[in-house]
């Protein structure tokens, strides 16, 4: 088979200070109301779980989970828009899921806005519950957007 052919792992490593430039071009172009370079070091500084997958040696995408006891909330977890659509998102959030059960956590925990459908469709399918909705969470173009507030249980 050609190396064109064979299909592309993405390969998981821990964030380092250095990916911070290139993190934050992905995260300006995936998000409305993108965090900011200091959201990203003060999660580092913090000591959450902080990961990136490459693909081809490309920072392809990040995600970050803070842990309290047996519980993990999932900060942020993107895929940068030119490698959306391919299935890495579902390998990054099984990445996030195995990580996640090796350090003991029992629950997981997220929000996401309902207009991001992919995103809701994608933890869906990996069996997350819907468990509430934040009313006026998130900023948005008119008004604020509610938060569907999801839960896995390990
Ligand atoms: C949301 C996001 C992480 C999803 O990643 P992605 O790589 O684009 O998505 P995938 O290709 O993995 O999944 C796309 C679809 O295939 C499904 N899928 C992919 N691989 C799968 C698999 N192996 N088995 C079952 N379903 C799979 C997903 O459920 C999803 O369904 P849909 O297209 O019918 O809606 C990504 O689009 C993104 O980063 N968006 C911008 C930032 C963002 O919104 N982050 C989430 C904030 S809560």
């Amino acid at each position: 088979m050609s190396a064109l052919l064979k299909p592309q792992a993405m390969a998981f490593r821990p964030m380092r200070s250095e990916d911070l430039d290139a993190l934050i071009r992905i995260e300006r172009a995936s998000y409305p109301y993108p965090w900011t370079l200091g959201n990203f070091r003060d999660c580092l500084d913090s000591g959450y779980s902080t990961w990136v997958g490459e693909v081809e040696g490309e920072l392809a995408g990040y995600w970050v989970m803070m842990q309290a006891v047996d519980e993990g909330h999932i900060l942020n977890c993107c895929i940068a828009p030119a490698w959306q659509g391919r299935g890495f998102g579902y390998s990054l959030m099984r990445h996030l899921i195995a990580t996640a059960r090796g350090n003991a956590t029992v629950t997981l925990y997220l929000e996401v806005r309902p207009s991001n459908t992919r995103a809701v469709n994608l933890y869906q399918r990996l069996d997350f519950d819907s468990i509430a909705l934040r009313r006026n969470y998130y900023p948005a173009d008119q008004g604020r957007e509610d938060a569907l507030v999801m839960r896995l249980i390990l």
